[in-house]
């Protein structure tokens, strides 16, 4: 235990020290210009935040057990930078495994007790700007808690639907659930956890989110390699991308927890971002320009691609 306070430190430490940089980058590259109509976002993912319930070494292998037990003041470390930034980010983006697994299959229970869902919720309360919730594995337990379950507890906790879409300055904020599909319905005979599907339902509100042709950022917790292709004939997520590629500048995954780039395999560039869990430094700042219909990942020579980490600016 000893070590790993030791380990914590130096990380917190060096969290701190990358945050004073990551700002001054943020100064220099966000020259505003006036008449300007730039605006900021923020993604964040795979926070997994836990509560007194939680059992202390019940992941598998030394990093996760030990990166479970920091994720509140990583989380905490991510946001106040977020909120530090001058021009302000607008909107934040949580792309899934809001809090880490089910301490109860009781739904009273959550409103009995005071558990990781409230203290997910109270962290994220602390954003000066609205954020806007989205959904990982861990925000079910789809072998053990039926999926209506989850969403009654995201309504009432979060007030948070399954799926959503956020029109915001012209644009189209896209939430895709890949947990509503029969891959992720313990009851079918294709339920395969690993692999992430959308439903027809869900395909067909899309589709007419796309029909608007609005440009839309689109977030969906499994990356494309994880999420079906097509689920009816050739009706899918990935068909859909593709279609609309021209419309859509970025779909963003969690659940790997490491910075991946994909670039346009999928039609649209295509991006896994880290978690907060492992790095505070793990979000991403864009700016977006609707002047010039283009966008900027501003932090993105701060990532170690392939990685849990983001480096120092000064490195780059
Ligand atoms: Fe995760």
């Amino acid at each position: 235990m000893a070590q790993l306070t030791r380990r914590s430190f130096g990380a917190l430490t060096a969290a701190a020290l990358t945050a004073n940089l990551t700002r001054s980058l943020w100064a220099r590259e966000v020259a505003q210009q006036s008449g300007s109509r730039k605006f900021y976002i923020a993604l964040i993912a795979d926070t997994h935040i836990i509560d007194d319930f939680y059992v202390k070494g019940s992941e598998n292998g030394v990093e996760d057990n030990e990166s479970i037990l920091l994720t509140t003041p990583r989380l905490t470390s991510a946001r106040d930078l977020i909120n530090s930034l001058s021009p302000a980010i607008e909107q934040v983006f949580l792309l899934g495994d809001y809090f880490h697994n089910y301490p109860s299959q009781d739904y009273d229970f959550y409103f009995k007790n005071k558990t990781r869902l409230d203290n997910a919720k109270a962290i994220t309360d602390g954003f000066h700007m609205p954020i806007h919730i989205g959904w990982g594995n861990h925000d079910y337990d789809v072998r053990h808690v039926p999926r209506e379950m989850s969403h009654r507890l995201f309504k009432a906790k979060f007030n948070t639907e399954p799926y959503w879409a956020f029109d915001y300055k012209g644009y189209k904020f896209v939430h895709l659930n890949n947990f509503l599909g029969s891959t992720q319905d313990n009851k079918a005979p294709d339920f395969n956890p690993n692999t992430g599907s959308l439903g027809e339902e869900q395909l067909q509100w899309f589709e007419a989110q796309l029909a608007q042709h609005k440009p839309t950022f689109v977030f969906v917790h499994y990356p494309l390699l994880a999420v079906q292709a097509t689920e009816f004939k050739d009706f899918g997520l990935h068909p859909l991308l593709r279609k609309h590629a021209d419309t859509i500048p970025l779909v963003v995954s969690g659940h790997v927890h490491k910075w991946v780039d994909f670039a346009h395999t999928y039609g649209p560039q295509h991006y896994i971002m880290a978690a907060t869990r492992y790095d505070p430094n793990a979000y991403m700042l864009l700016e977006i320009d609707p002047d010039h219909g283009s966008y900027r990942f501003l932090n993105s020579n701060l990532v170690e691609w392939s990685t849990h980490y983001s480096k120092p600016y000064h490195t780059a």
